[in-house]
C-alpha cells in the first residue's frame, strides 16, 4: 500500500482526447497565455495543505472555493487546489464524498445535471471554465473523460473512434487519425484486423481502451477518468495504467480511483476526500489532504487521511 513505484519514462505522440461528444480544435475555451495558480499558489483553505509545486510543472487547473449542490444541498464543498499540468492526479476518498461530483465539473459535465448548481471558480489554463462566453461544448473537446462503465457507442470499432473527429470535422486523413488514436490507446494491434466489427464484441478491457483512443482521437489536453479501471480484471487494470503512464507526456490526467493501490502506482499527485456532518447533519464533501502522492501515502498530513490509506476507515 506505501510503495510508490517508480514510474517509466513516459513517451508518446500528441496530445489526447473526449469522449461521445469528442473533438478537438482551438476552442473558446483554449489555453490562454495566462498561467494561473498552481498547487503552490491555490488560496489556502483551513485544514488543506497545499504543496509546493513542483518546479517543472504548470497548473492546468487552479480550483478555488468550489462547492457543487443539488438542489440547492452542497454535495462537496469549498474545494480549492491546483491541478499540475502533465501529471496524473488521483481523487481518494469513500463513496458519496464527493469525487465524481468534483471531477465533472473540470469539463462542465455537471451542466447535464438540471439540478447540480457550482459556486466558486475552476480556472482552466487560467480561463474561468464557468465564464459565461464559454461554450461548454468547446470545454468538453479539450477535457475528455472516460467512465467506470466502458460506453462504446453501437458502432464499429472504426466509427467509434472516427466519431469525434468526424463531428468536428477536423481536418487531416481518417485513416490515419484512427491508427494514430489505437496506437495511443494500446489497442491497435489487438482490432487492426477487426476494425469494421462491432465494438460490442469487444472485451470489457478492451472496450475501455477504445473509449480512451476515442478521446484521444480529438486531441485532447486533458482526460478525466472516473474510476476507469473497476469493472476491469487485474490485466485489463495494469494496461490502462501502463496507457495512463505513456499518455502522461501530452496529456493531463485526472483519475478517480477506490483502489489504493492503483492511486499509489499510477498518480504523481493525490487529493482525499471525506464526508463531514455539519452542524445541522447534513453530509457533505470536502478535501482533507492534497499533496504528492508519496506524501499522502507514507506521511499524511491528517490522521483521517492515514486512516483512509492504511485501511482503517472508508
Ligand atoms: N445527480 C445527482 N443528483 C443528486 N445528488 C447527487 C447526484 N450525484 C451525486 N449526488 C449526491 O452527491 C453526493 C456525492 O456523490 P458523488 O457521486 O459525487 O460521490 P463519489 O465520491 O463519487 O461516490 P462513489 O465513490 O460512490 O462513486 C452524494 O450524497 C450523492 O448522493
Ligand atoms: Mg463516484
Amino acid at each position: 500500500m506505501r510503495q510508490v513505484t517508480e514510474r517509466p519514462e513516459s513517451s508518446s505522440e500528441p496530445r489526447a482526447a473526449e469522449s461521445a461528444a469528442g473533438a478537438q480544435k482551438p476552442p473558446a475555451a483554449e489555453p490562454a497565455d495566462g498561467r494561473v495558480m498552481g498547487p503552490g499558489t491555490a488560496p489556502a483553505v483551513e485544514g488543506v495543505k497545499a504543496p509546493a509545486a513542483a518546479p517543472d510543472s504548470k497548473p492546468v487547473f487552479a480550483v478555488e472555493r468550489l462547492t457543487v449542490s443539488y438542489a440547492g444541498r452542497p454535495a462537496v464543498r469549498e474545494v480549492s487546489f491546483g491541478i499540475e499540468e502533465r501529471r496524473i492526479t488521483a481523487l481518494i476518498g469513500a463513496s458519496g464524498c464527493g469525487k465524481s461530483t468534483f471531477i465533472r465539473t473540470l469539463n462542465r459535465m455537471n451542466d447535464l445535471i438540471p439540478s447540480a448548481s457550482v459556486e466558486g471558480s475552476v480556472r482552466y489554463h487560467g480561463q474561468d471554465l464557468y465564464a459565461p462566453d464559454v461554450d461548454p461544448v468547446q470545454v468538453r473537446k479539450r477535457i475528455g473523460m472516460v467512465f467506470q462503465k466502458p460506453n462504446p457507442f453501437p458502432k464499429s470499432i472504426y466509427d467509434n473512434v472516427a466519431f469525434g473527429p468526424r463531428v468536428l470535422g477536423m481536418k487531416g486523413e481518417m485513416d490515419e487519425m484512427v491508427e494514430r488514436a489505437l496506437r495511443r490507446g494500446a489497442l491497435w494491434d489487438e482490432v487492426k484486423d477487426r476494425l469494421k466489427q462491432n465494438a460490442f464484441g469487444m472485451s470489457g478491457g478492451q472496450q475501455q481502451r477504445l473509449c480512451i483512443a476515442r478521446a484521444l482521437a480529438t486531441d485532447p489536453d486533458v482526460i478525466l477518468m472516473d474510476e476507469p479501471a473497476s469493472a476491469l480484471d487485474p490485466i485489463s487494470t495494469g494496461r490502462i495504467e501502463d496507457l495512463m503512464f505513456e499518455l502522461k507526456d501530452r496529456v493531463s490526467i485526472v483519475i478517480v480511483t477506490h483502489n489504493m493501490q492503483q492511486a499509489a502506482r499510477v498518480s504523481d499527485m493525490t487529493a482525499f476526500f471525506t464526508v463531514v456532518v455539519d452542524d445541522t447533519g447534513h453530509r457533505h464533501g470536502e478535501v482533507v489532504e492534497y499533496d504528492e502522492t508519496e506524501k499522502v501515502f507514507t506521511n499524511p498530513a491528517d490522521e483521517r487521511t492515514e486512516a483512509y490509506v492504511t485501511g482503517r476507515v472508508g
